[in-house]
C-alpha cells in the first residue's frame, strides 16, 4: 500500500471533518516537549495509520496549506528522480543481528575522539532533558520518551550526522586535486555515508515536520559542527574517523533503545504505523516488513555500518591505503569489508586483516 497517498487522503478527510473547536497547539522545542494538543474533552488522538493526525507531530503549519512536505518534482516530463547510490539489500536476519558494541580506546588519539563524543552526548542529553536508563532502572515520568520526543531527537541527530561524510569526502576530493594524486576510492564511501544519513533525515521528516525553533537549532548546530569538523579533519582525519566511529556507537544505542521501547508497548502510536514510501523504496523493504519497527531496524543497521566503516578507516594509513569498501580483492574466498552488512565487524577491521 502506498502510505504516502493513504496519509494524504487521511489529511484531506481530517481537514474537512475536524470540529472547528479543536485547537491544535504545537510547541516546537528540542527540550523534549514536542507537541501539545488541546481540544474538547471528547477529543482523542487517532492512532491508526489511516487517520494518523500526528503524522507531523511537531508541526504547527496550518493543515489546509499542506500538500506534501517535499513532494516529487512538479514537471510533467519527470516521473521521479533516481538516486546514484542504490542501497544494498539487508535481510531480516542481518538487521536483527546488529548489537550495541564499543571499541576500547587504545591510545591517546582514541581517548581524544571518545572524550569528545562523550562530552557532546552529555551536553545534548543535558540540554534536551534526556536520560538513558541503566539496566533495570525505571525513569521518572519527566524522562519518559514519547513518539514525538523520539522523532525530534532523530531529526536533530540525523541533520548533524550527515555532515562528517560530506566534509571528509570534500576534503579528500580537494586534496586529490591539489596534490594531483589518486584518492583510492575513499571519497565515494564518505559521500555515500552522508547521502545515507540524509535519507534517514528525509524519512523521519515524512513523520514530523520541524518548526522554527528546531530549524534554528539545526542551523546553529550545522554552522558550528561543519566548521569544527572541517578544521579537525584538516589536522587529523584519523581521529575524526575514530570520533565518527564512537558517534555511531551512540547512534546504534539510541535506535536500539527506541526499538526496545516500541517492542515493550511504550510507543503505541508506532505499533501499526507504516514506514513512509520514501523508506520502502530506499531500503527496498519487503512487502510484509514495512512497519515503523522494521524501519528502525533498517536505520540501526545503517548506523552499525557507519560504525564499522569509520573505525576501519581510522585504522588505515590515511594517505596511501585504498578504501577497503571499494576494492576488488585477489582472494575472494577470504572475508573482506563489503558495502552490505554480511561481514559486519562492530569495532572495525584492523589494517593487517584487510591487506596482509
Ligand atoms: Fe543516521
Ligand atoms: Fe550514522
Amino acid at each position: 500500500m502506498n502510505s504516502l497517498s493513504t496519509l494524504s487522503r487521511a489529511r484531506s478527510l481530517r481537514v474537512t471533518t475536524r470540529p472547528q473547536t479543536v485547537l491544535y497547539f504545537a510547541i516546537r522545542s528540542y527540550s523534549g516537549v514536542a507537541t501539545t494538543c488541546h481540544g474538547p474533552p471528547n477529543f482523542q488522538r487517532r492512532s491508526s495509520p489511516l487517520t494518523y493526525t500526528t503524522k507531523r507531530p511537531i508541526s504547527s503549519t496550518p493543515h489546509p496549506q499542506i500538500k506534501e512536505y517535499f513532494p516529487p518534482p512538479e514537471n510533467s516530463a519527470v516521473k521521479e528522480v533516481d538516486s546514484a547510490w542504490a542501497h544494498p539489500v539487508y535481510t531480516e536476519a542481518q538487521v536483527q543481528s546488529v548489537r550495541v558494541a564499543h571499541r576500547e580506546a587504545r591510545d591517546w588519539s582514541d581517548w581524544v575522539a571518545l572524550g569528545t563524543v562523550r562530552f557532546f552526548r552529555w551536553g545534548m542529553d543535558w540540554v534536551t532533558g534526556y536520560k538513558h536508563p541503566e539496566p533495570g532502572q525505571q525513569l521518572s515520568e519527566r524522562f519518559k520518551m514519547t513518539e514525538q520526543k523520539w522523532l525530534t531527537r532523530f531529526v536533530f541527530l540525523e541533520s548533524v550526522a550527515g555532515v562528517p561524510g560530506m566534509v571528509g569526502g570534500m576534503l579528500r576530493h580537494l586534496r586529490s586535486l591539489r596534490k594531483m594524486k589518486r584518492d583510492n576510492g575513499w571519497i565515494e564511501t564518505l559521500l555515500e555515508e552522508a547521502f545515507n544519513e540524509r535519507m534517514h533525515l528525509l524519512t523521519f521528516l515524512k513523520l514530523a515536520e520541524p518548526g522554527w525553533f528546531m530549524r534554528l537549532m539545526v542551523l546553529g548546530a550545522q554552522g558550528v559542527f561543519f566548521n569544527g569538523f572541517f578544521l579537525a579533519y584538516l589536522i587529523s582525519p584519523r581521529i575524526c574517523h575514530r570520533f565518527v566511529g564512537y558517534l555511531e556507537e551512540e547512534a546504534v544505542l539510541t535506535y536500539t533503545r527506541a526499538i526496545q521501547e516500541l517492542e515493550n508497548g511504550h510507543l503505541p502510536d508506532w505499533d501499526k504505523l507504516e514506514a513512509p514510501e520514501i523508506a520502502v523504496q530506499y531500503w527496498k523493504m519487503p512487502e510484509d516488513k514495512r512497519t515503523m519497527r522494521d524501519l528502525l531496524f533498517y536505520v540501526r543497521a545503517d548506523e552499525a555500518k557507519h560504525r564499522e566503516v569509520n573505525h576501519t578507516l581510522s585504522n588505515l594509513n590515511q594517505a596511501v591505503d585504498p578504501n577497503p569498501y571499494h576494492t576488488e580483492y585477489r582472494n575472494p574466498a577470504r572475508d573482506h569489508p563489503s558495502r552490505g552488512i554480511e561481514n559486519l565487524k562492530a569495532t572495525g577491521w584492523e589494517r593487517e586483516d584487510i591487506f596482509s
